[in-house]
């Protein structure tokens, strides 16, 4: 039997993303086991979400160090030791380097708030906003050197309303999408329909060429 996928989340905020992947493993809907939670901030929420589920907790605050490639270097140290499958960035709001990029090269998602490729970067829910686009919604992706940018795998879509501001637009693509897709993927990973490689992805066999469409999927994650 393929071994259960050995998974390091690393957060920054709420942890919202966090406790729908702890909760999935939970009820089995993952078959994955979430060896630890790295924070680069010690007053995470969602650190306090990994203590409760008995995860290893790490803070390790960016500040602390010289520069951010010791950053990046004792990060990396600190993850490998984790030994994992797959490394998950879930609202982790640092900037990685090119050298830790390329050491987790091909193990490594993200979430990120926005259709990919729309709306790289930060304040997406904004930028939407002010660019009158009618739909928005969220994408999980390969982590590569290019911020926001490697070979997407799975987006959500939302409507946008004229009552919308950048709030009530980042709650309804947090619940409507995020809360699904990212547990979604990590599903098909620890299956293993999908696979990751350095620089394309495979899904059930086939070369993935376009992100999968959550509103394709029979049954989605609550
Ligand atoms: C999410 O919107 C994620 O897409 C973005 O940061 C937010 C993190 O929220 N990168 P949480 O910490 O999972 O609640």
């Amino acid at each position: 039997m393929r071994p259960r996928c050995r998974v390091v989340v690393l957060v920054s905020g709420n942890g919202r993303n966090l406790q729908a992947l702890i909760d999935a493993c939970s009820r089995q809907q993952i078959r994955a086991d979430l060896v630890g939670v790295i924070s680069n901030r010690a007053d995470a929420p969602a650190l306090a979400r990994a203590a409760q589920a008995g995860i290893a907790c790490f803070a390790m605050e960016h500040q602390n160090f010289s520069d951010r490639e010791a950053f990046d270097r004792a990060l990396l140290e600190t993850i490998q030791k984790l030994n994992p499958d797959i490394v998950v960035l879930a609202g982790f709001m640092r900037i990685l380097g090119k050298a830790f990029v390329a050491a987790l090269s091909g193990k490594m998602i993200n979430i990120h708030p926005s259709l990919l490729p729309r709306h790289r970067g930060l304040h997406t829910h904004r930028r939407a906003l002010e660019d009158g686009d009618t739909e928005h919604g969220a994408t999980v992706h390969l982590v590569s050197e290019d911020l926001d940018g490697g070979p997407l795998i799975i987006q959500g879509r939302v409507s946008v309303s004229e009552e919308d501001d950048a709030t009530s637009l980042a709650e309804r693509v947090m619940t409507e999408v995020e809360l699904k897709i990212l547990p979604q993927a990590l599903a098909w990973i620890a299956t293993g329909e999908l696979q990751l490689g350095h620089k394309a992805i495979e899904f059930r066999g086939q070369k993935l060429t376009k992100a999968l469409q959550l509103e394709d999927l029979t049954e989605t994650f609550q």
